[in-house]
């Protein structure tokens, strides 16, 4: 029987489920060894026959057990191992992820902001959606009135709108707390435009300071804004244009030479040297009415953060701020 025992210390040598397969196959096979032990057999003395058929099947019913152990056990083993190979490090670092960093347009809100705190001056906040006294009436701004052209509101019903600008902050801070009053507004505005320089959303900063009659003048309006503007564009030439807003009187935009060509005239500033950066004035009385003050001066201004945004930038067309193109924004980082 040495021929069949040599087949015990090659299952247990056997190192793969493939291993045990090819091993049945040798010794369970039509053409295995058993199928010619048992060939074999028919030609031993007649005898003999039964002695040799009963220990074949012994050693083919233990070969039977051996195998089917054996390959429970490496099953097993090689279940182990294409677990442990395929596992997932849960403690291992993953792929590095980019951290974020501030859309441009609100860096320079926060620059704006970080000024005009420093001057001591109050952030407030209104709502998007207001009404048209705030909007509109309050700033002197009646119905009919051809101003309310300027800016391509979007409307409501009941008489609601969607802010046209900030200035009706203004009027809410008011109508809630007593004068003096220091505040800046920044916030989204909202008007029906859409071209290289405006898009129906976009940010600005609206200001008001109020104090007793006779205490606020143009002078301080014209040091204040002169002192932020080179704070914020550097060494700029600003220049104050009279102007007209419905709810200031007098009335100045401000220009600072242009940030392109330095003064000498491009395409940008249109061959004048300056750009106009904001408005601002001195509140017109019935402003004051409105809100129902008495016996107080003030001034105001306003400005668009997507235009300071893109001039100190130099970024052309506004449009790309609102993108989310992430290799445009990337360069603010
Ligand atoms: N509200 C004006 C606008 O949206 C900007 C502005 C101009 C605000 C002059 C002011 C001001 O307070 O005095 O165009």
């Amino acid at each position: 029987m040495s021929i069949l025992k040599q087949w015990y210390d090659a299952i247990q040598e056997a190192r793969s489920v493939e291993k045990i397969e090819e091993i049945r196959i040798s010794v369970f096979g039509k053409k295995g060894v058993l199928a010619a032990e048992f060939a074999r057999m028919k030609e031993a003395p007649d005898e003999e026959k039964a002695k040799i058929a009963q220990e074949l099947n012994i050693h083919k019913n233990a070969l039977m057990n051996e195998l089917a152990a054996r390959k429970i056990v490496l099953q097993t083993l090689e279940l182990q191992e294409k677990m442990r190979a395929e596992a997932i490090d849960v403690t291992m670092f993953g792929a590095s992820s980019q951290a974020g960093a501030l859309h441009p347009v609100m860096q320079t809100m926060d620059r704006i902001v970080e000024y005009f705190s420093s001057m001591n001056f109050a952030v407030k906040t209104g709502t998007m959606v207001e009404d048209d006294f705030n909007n509109f009436e309050a700033l002197n701004l009646p119905k009919y009135h051809p101003a309310r052209d300027m800016q391509d509101t979007f409307y409501f019903k009941d008489e609601m709108l969607l802010r046209t600008h900030t200035s009706p902050v203004q009027i809410r801070t008011m109508m809630s707390s007593k004068p003096p009053i220091r505040m800046i507004a920044p916030g989204a505005v909202f008007r029906r435009d859409y071209d290289i320089t405006h898009t129906p959303m976009f940010h600005q900063v609206e200001g008001l300071l109020v104090d007793k009659e006779g205490k606020v003048s143009f002078a301080n309006l014209k040091f204040i804004l002169e002192d932020f503007l080179k704070y914020m564009f550097g060494d700029v030439q600003v220049r104050f244009r009279p102007s007209f807003f419905p709810f200031t009187e007098p009335s100045a935009e401000v220009d600072i030479s242009c940030v392109f060509c330095h003064g000498e005239g491009c395409r940008v500033c249109s061959k004048t040297g300056w750009l106009e950066v904001l408005g601002c004035g001195i509140v017109d009385p019935n402003v004051f009415a409105a809100v129902k003050y008495e016996n107080v001066s003030g001034y105001a201004f306003g400005l668009g953060v997507e235009r300071f945004a893109m001039l100190i930038h130099q970024i052309g067309d506004l449009r790309s701020l609102f993108e989310g193109d992430i290799k445009l924004l990337e360069q603010f980082r």
